[in-house]
């Protein structure tokens, strides 16, 4: 299964309803939602309410990825129609099992995020509950940074993981994934590729998403 979810943080603001439809029309699998507070990571993005301005667009479902402190207080503004999964920073959640029992309240989909400095051994405990598994290939915070190549040493370990024990979790990369990092990230073993500004940059946007999607598909 590879799937992209371009982020929407390296959007063109000013015209996100049309990127969002081009990239949706041209293949992309999910719109990756990048919400910060400024305060779990040092920098302010968007809220629920840019999200939800996309209401009558044409555009793929929702996978918002929470870089915020005390996201329990928050995630039912994010539950809408289009969203299927609501990730949250392991770092960020003293009471994870509750936070995953509050998503799947939610009726969607519950993901957990590691930053790279953390270690897989981290989500011991709710391999069973999580529903994805989000390895940051770059400190989350901003676009356009580089990836960290021993983290996908993760990936390739929780993907063995999962087919020794046969957990059901999707694997997510987010970080740093281009048309330069993409062979060797598909690879890894990683089931959705997130790309910001791989995708948001390009000349044409959606054929980005397809040439994206291709190399990806090439390393299978
Ligand atoms: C990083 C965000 C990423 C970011 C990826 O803090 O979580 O989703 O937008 O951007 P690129 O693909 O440009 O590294
Ligand atoms: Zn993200």
């Amino acid at each position: 299964m590879i799937k992209i979810a371009p982020s929407m943080l390296s959007a063109d603001f000013a015209r996100l309803g049309e990127q969002i439809e081009e990239i949706s029309r041209a293949g992309a699998d999910y719109i990756h939602v990048d919400v910060m507070d400024g305060h779990f990571v040092p920098n302010i993005s968007f809220g629920a309410s840019v999200m939800k301005s996309l209401n009558g667009i044409e555009s793929a479902p929702y996978d918002v990825h929470l870089m915020i402190e005390d996201p329990d207080k928050y995630l039912e503004d994010f539950v809408t129609d289009r969203t299927e999964y609501i990730t949250v920073h392991q770092e960020a959640c003293p009471h994870l099992n509750r936070t995953i029992q509050h998503l799947h309240s939610c009726g969607v989909k519950a993901g957990v995020a590691l930053n790279p400095g953390s270690p897989v051994c981290l989500l011991d405990e709710v391999l069973d509950e999580a529903d994805m598994i989000l390895i940051m290939s770059v400190n989350p915070g901003f676009g356009g940074q580089s990836l960290i190549p021993s983290t996908l040493r993760k990936i390739r370990k929780l993907a063995d993981l999962r087919e020794k024990e046969g957990y059901k979790w999707t694997l997510e990369i987010d970080g740093g994934v281009n048309l330069n990092t993409i062979s060797d990230v598909s690879a890894s073993g990683v089931d959705i590729f997130v790309a910001g500004s791989a995708v948001f940059k390009a000349d044409s946007l959606g054929g980005r998403v397809k040439e994206l999607k291709a190399a990806a598909e090439a390393e299978r």
